[in-house]
């Protein structure tokens, strides 16, 4: 049987305690702070970076390497190989399905993307130039006005059906905060696509006129999808973890998520990104704009990771997945993307980047893919909060179903006023 394995903190007054050394399937030990309550001390660790928040057998990232597995399979493998759904099946159960459990998972997404028909009046009470996260925060959450047939938490039939109501209505609700967004009508979900083609129908064809849908066109934002399925304990996935361990239901936890994906530091940076590159306007600017970003002006959007300390796996991929539509509509010749190549080429090489470990990541290239297959700039972090929502989703159904789980309540290092007695107001 293995040694257990300790390590101990003593404290500058002498008093010590043991804390166990945890050791992962893959990844660096860790250590269990459980026993730091005797000595009436907490840690201090804003912004999480040396505190793991949770166990989880979903994803593992290795940031110096830059490995990024869902389920043991690294993202390459997946976004050549699979499609998906596919990849959601994994994610919420932890397998590949077979054929059968294939065909069945898609048949019964497919027949949950309608929404409920009331729903669909809860768009009229935003502006139309309302951003579409905005209405997303509010739709998604108002799920759970819609579904109390499936909110006891407890109940793990429950949690399914949430999770594939959600997986198969997000979609509907995303296309729709863009129809609204241009004054379109809406496009009602059609059984005989795929998923992703179903989801490009409801955002590209009108009553006038079906959706034709392209296979490369398809295939890259497949990709994106996969590529952006999950992602760990990012601010996100915390969001929704922490609102679901006080035992929110799932519309509502997956709501304070995409709330939470929305900043230009997380899902916000494809679109940071973009706005980036048209702003630089030209590769002859590019130095002068590097320059900025050296002193501190701004950031480089696009680049630079909390975790990836490499170059981000997704970016490999996705820089790939650029190639291919470029060629497929003859952009070859893309001012943007060459713009990009240029920025990529000259942070890559700069003392600053290296020093830093600054390499592009997968928002860097994926704006480029969203626009050219006709994407508004302002839905791109809506395409990002609908493929995470498997993600999301499977983190909330796995701190659930474990029977040991608690809410989770952070503590504080109090830098505030000592005790001091009210003034009144007269004197103040
Ligand atoms: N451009 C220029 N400098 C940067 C950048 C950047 N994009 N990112 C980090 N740095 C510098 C930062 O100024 C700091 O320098 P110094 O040591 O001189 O103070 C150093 O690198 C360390 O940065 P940090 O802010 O401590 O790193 P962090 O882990 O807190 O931030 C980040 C990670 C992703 C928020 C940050 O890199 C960033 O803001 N990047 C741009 C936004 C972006 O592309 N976000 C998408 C992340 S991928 C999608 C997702 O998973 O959500």
């Amino acid at each position: 049987m293995d040694k257990k394995r300790v390590a101990t903190l003593t404290l500058d007054d002498g008093r010590s305690v043991e804390l166990p050394i945890l050791s992962g399937t893959l990844g660096p030990d860790v250590l269990d702070l459980h026993n730091l309550s005797k000595l009436g001390v907490f840690t201090y660790d804003p912004a999480f970076f040396s505190t793991a928040s949770c166990s989880s057998a979903i994803t593992f990232i290795d940031g110096e390497e830059g490995l990024l597995y869902y389920r043991g399979y690294p993202i390459e493998q997946l976004a050549e190989k699979s499609d998906f759904l596919e990849v959601c099946y994994l994610l919420l159960n932890g397998e590949l399905p077979n054929a059968t459990q294939k065909a069945e998972f898609k048949s019964l997404i497919t027949h949950h993307t309608m929404v409920h028909d009331q729903l669909a009046r809860f768009f009229s009470g935003f502006r139309r130039d309302a951003h579409p996260m905005a209405v997303m925060v509010g739709v998604v959450g108002a799920l759970s006005a819609f579904y109390h047939d499936s909110l006891d938490i407890n109940n793990a039939h429950h949690r399914e059906i949430s999770a594939h109501r959600l997986l198969a209505k997000v979609p509907t609700i995303a296309a729709m905060a863009y129809k609204y967004n241009i004054g379109e009508p809406f496009v009602y979900p059609k059984n005989k696509f795929s998923y992703v083609e179903n989801f490009m129908s409801m955002m590209f064809a009108t009553p006038a006129e079906e959706y034709v849908p392209n296979p490369v066109l398809v295939r890259a934002l497949e990709r994106i999808f996969i590529l952006h399925a999950d992602h760990e304990q990012n601010a996100s996935t915390s969001t929704v973890r922490l609102a679901g361990s006080s035992g929110a239901n799932p519309f509502a936890c997956i709501a304070s998520g995409i709330a939470a994906l929305w900043g230009p530091a997380h899902g916000g940076a494809n679109e940071a990104a973009l706005k980036m590159l048209e702003e630089i306007g030209d590769a002859s600017r590019v130095k002068e704009y590097v320059q900025g970003v050296k002193d501190k002006k701004y950031k480089l959007m696009g680049f630079g990771h909390r975790v990836y300390k490499n170059m981000d796996p997704r970016a490999a991929v996705m820089r790939q997945t650029c190639y291919e539509v470029l060629k497929e509509l003859k952009l070859e010749n893309n001012k943007l993307f060459e713009l990009a190549m240029e920025l990529e080429k000259t942070a890559l090489s700069d003392p600053y980047f290296i020093e830093r470990k600054l390499y592009p990541n997968v928002d860097f290239y994926s704006g480029i893919v969203l626009r050219a297959i006709g994407i508004p700039t302002n839905m791109f972090t809506v395409i990002f909060a609908l493929a995470r929502t498997i993600g999301w989703v499977s983190q909330w159904n796995e701190m659930i179903a474990d029977a040991e789980h608690k809410i989770g309540r952070p503590r504080q290092l109090y830098q505030g006023a000592v005790k001091r007695d009210f003034v009144a107001e007269s004197q103040r």
